[in-house]
This record gives C-alpha cells, sequence and structure tokens, in this order.
C-alpha cells in the first residue's frame, strides 16, 4: 500500500473524525477525562469537527490516504474519495516570545465561541469532566516548563491517530516523518504525549523520540498517566 500524507480538507473532516474517535475509543487519557455514562459521541463528534476546522488554518493537519494508482487518478471524475486511513495534527512551534497574530486570535475566538455553540445546542459538554481537563492542562504546562528547553519551541504532536484496521502497516510512520522531516531540516525538536505505555511509546521510540518524563493527573482516586516524549533534530 503506497501512502500520501495530505493537508486535511474540510470534505475530509467526516472520515478524519470518525479514525480519530475510532482510535481513542479505548485511550486511557479519554476514559479518564470523559465520563462514559453521559458521552454524547454526535457532540463529541461536532467538537472534533471544531477543532479539525481551526486546525486546517493554524496547525499542521494532515490526512493519511492511499495513495491512488495511477490508472485510477485518471478517471477522477467517477472515483469515490479514498478513505482516511489516519490523521495528525501538529502545532507548529514557537518561542516564548512570538506574539499572537490577530488572525491566531480570531481563530482562536472561534473555536471558543463554536464549542459555546455546541455546549448550548447540546445542553452540556456531553460527559467531559471540566475539572479533569483542567488538571491536564495544568500538569500539561508544568511538564512543558520542565522539558521545553530550546527557545525557538517544539513540533508538539496533538494528535495521531490510525484507523484500528490498518494499525501496525506503516501509516503512523509515514504521518509522522511528513513532520518530522521538516523538524530535521530545520534542526527543531519534537513533543508529544502519550496516555498508552505499551505499545504506544515503543512505537514513537522507532520515529526517534525518547521518553522525559511522565505526568500523572490525578482526580481523587482516578489516576490517569501520560508520557511525555520528546525527539532531537537528526543531523544527517
Ligand atoms: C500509535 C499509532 C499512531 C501508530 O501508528 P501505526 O500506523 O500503527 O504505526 P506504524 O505501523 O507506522 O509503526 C511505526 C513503528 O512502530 C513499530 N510498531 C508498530 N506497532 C508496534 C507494536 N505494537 N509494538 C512495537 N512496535 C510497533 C513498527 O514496527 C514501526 O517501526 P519500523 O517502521 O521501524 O518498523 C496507531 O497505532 C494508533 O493510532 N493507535 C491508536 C490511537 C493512539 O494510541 N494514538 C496516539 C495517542 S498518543
Amino acid at each position: 500500500m503506497e501512502i500520501e500524507v495530505l493537508p486535511l480538507t474540510e470534505a475530509d473532516i467526516p472520515g478524519a473524525v470518525a479514525v480519530i474517535q475510532q482510535a481513542f475509543a479505548d485511550d486511557p487519557y479519554f476514559k479518564w477525562v470523559f465520563d462514559s455514562s453521559a458521552f454524547n459521541k454526535q457532540r463529541n463528534y461536532d467538537s472534533l469537527a471544531a477543532r479539525c476546522r481551526w486546525g486546517i488554518k493554524n496547525a499542521i493537519f494532515q490526512v493519511a490516504k492511499e495513495k491512488p494508482s495511477t490508472s485510477t487518478s485518471t478517471s477522477t471524475s467517477t472515483s469515490s474519495p479514498s478513505p482516511i486511513l489516519g490523521v495528525s495534527c501538529w502545532l507548529p512551534p514557537k518561542t516564548a516570545t512570538d506574539p499572537e497574530t490577530w488572525s491566531s486570535w480570531f481563530s482562536n475566538w472561534i473555536l471558543s465561541f463554536n464549542q459555546l455553540l455546541n455546549n448550548v445546542r447540546y445542553f452540556g459538554r456531553g460527559g467531559l469532566r471540566t475539572n479533569r481537563y483542567w488538571i491536564w492542562k495544568s500538569q500539561q504546562e508544568k511538564a512543558q516548563s520542565e522539558i521545553w528547553d530550546d527557545p525557538r519551541g517544539y513540533y508538539f504532536c496533538n494528535i495521531v491517530a490510525v484507523g484500528n484496521d490498518v494499525q501496525g502497516k506503516g501509516v503512523g510512520r509515514v504521518l509522522f516523518e511528513a513532520v518530522t522531516k521538516i523538524a530535521d531540516s530545520e534542526g527543531v525538536k519534537c513533543y508529544l504525549e502519550s496516555s498508552k505505555d505499551e505499545p504506544n511509546v515503543k512505537i514513537y521510540e522507532r520515529m526517534g523520540f525518547h521518553m522525559s518524563r511522565t505526568m500523572e493527573c490525578r482526580d481523587g482516586e482516578d489516576v490517569c498517566m501520560l508520557y511525555c516524549m520528546t525527539r532531537n533534530p537528526k543531523t544527517e
């Protein structure tokens, strides 16, 4: 299977959200931060779709698809769009002194507004435990302030998800390399957080990441461990 990585488009959003929801269904962070008895999948879809629209403009939001063979790519008018095999969303590096642009401020405002509309439309947050979300944000800020030592900032892998039926077939590697190659050419470090130790830590080590720190998110007796990993640029 030959895979290509393309920027996310509006038309890709339903497929991209489906892959994220499927790949994260058993994710430990997801289970910790959402109350399963109140979880609203459609509310979650709308929230992720809003995040995708934000990401098209403000992040490196990409999708992996099977590359059309030469014969199918010439008959595009009749062929259906390729299914989304995987998705990744990276935040580009930002120095501590980079001022926020008006366009980024506006996009953030639109995202917050859309999430507020979703709250109204669905009478709530669809099972999101907001206290836990803020526990995670605060632990994340602490971890990043301890780990992030490069003033040029980091490529931050915010989401990576490969469809369940195509995991372990090289899709994740192609998605990662679409960004890590840029990071290498710029000499910039990368960062990610995984809530799965097995097998993800090993998978990310294959991509050149190493463990920097664990992050404990605790709400009473309920704990979610996150694994903070960084990657140094390759020189050759
Ligand atoms: C984690 C994930 C993105 C990896 O993508 P993938 O397409 O399955 O990974 P790949 O097939 O490209 O494998 C990448 C490397 O990891 C290795 N690998 C894959 N699965 C592995 C496993 N279960 N154990 C050990 N190594 C593994 C592969 O051999 C490959 O290394 P190589 O290219 O040097 O041989 C994907 O499995 C996924 O979406 N999982 C569920 C959702 C999730 O956990 N998302 C991340 C949250 S932080």
